[in-house]
């Protein structure tokens, strides 16, 4: 058994839910599985990650952005990825290198070569045996904005224009990082059940776990 497991999807795509369901059934079976995330998993890694969500941080270029992704994940692979994984372990990490690409890449238009070289050089070639991304429309994001807007309440700026803009390219990446390699990625419909979409996943881990 082992391998490497991707969870990618955007925020209110049910991500977390579905990673709790999954340690739920997994934690009652003997098994040697390592929950992990991204940015972070390691203590340089959490640092770094504390750089990257800093609020004050608003001057910060994508390349910077795509450069400590990238560093917080070769601390993540060389101190928790690759030892796992060696000793057999089913890893589950919470994004990986997949999310670079997409909001990096597709989203803030930095050269996908050049990013798909930084991740080789990072992971050393670790890729995830199934990477799952919970699909969601882009404006399921900014619906609440929305609904206000159409409410005749709040603003419909330039910013969530290109909020709206941007999530649209990081949904397209995915899902054509998806359509490129089926027999990797696991793309599902996040508006479906909690329990169907729980179900899916289960069913492409499972043989992981023999
Ligand atoms: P996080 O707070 O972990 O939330 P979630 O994973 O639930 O969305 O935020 C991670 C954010 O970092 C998310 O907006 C995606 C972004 N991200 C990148 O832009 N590039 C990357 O390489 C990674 C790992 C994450």
């Amino acid at each position: 058994m082992g391998g490497l497991v991707a969870l990618e999807g955007p925020d209110g795509s049910g991500k977390s839910t579905q990673l709790c369901l999954l340690r739920e059934v997994l934690e009652g079976r003997q098994l040697d599985v390592v929950w992990t995330r991204e940015p972070g998993g390691t203590v340089i890694g959490e640092q770094i990650r504390t750089v990257l969500h800093d609020l004050a941080n608003d001057a910060m270029l994508p390349i910077t952005e795509a450069l400590l992704y990238s560093a917080a994940r070769a601390q993540h692979v060389a101190e928790v990825i690759r030892p796992a994984l060696a000793r057999g372990a089913l890893v589950i990490t919470d994004r990986y290198a997949a999310s670079t690409l997409a909001y990096q890449g597709y989203g803030h238009g930095l050269d996908i070569d050049m990013l798909r070289q930084i991740t080789v050089l990072v992971t050393g070639g670790v890729i995830p045996d199934l990477t799952i991304y919970l699909d969601l429309p882009a404006e399921r994001g900014l619906e609440r904005k929305l609904v206000d807007r159409s409410a005749g309440q709040g603003e419909w700026n330039r910013m969530d224009q290109q909020a709206l803009v941007f999530h649209r390219a990081v949904r397209a990446g995915y899902l054509e990082m998806a359509q490129a390699e089926t027999e990797r990625w696991l793309v599902l419909d996040a508006d479906d059940t909690m329990q169907a979409i729980h179900q899916q996943i289960m069913a492409r881990i499972e043989p992981l776990l023999t």
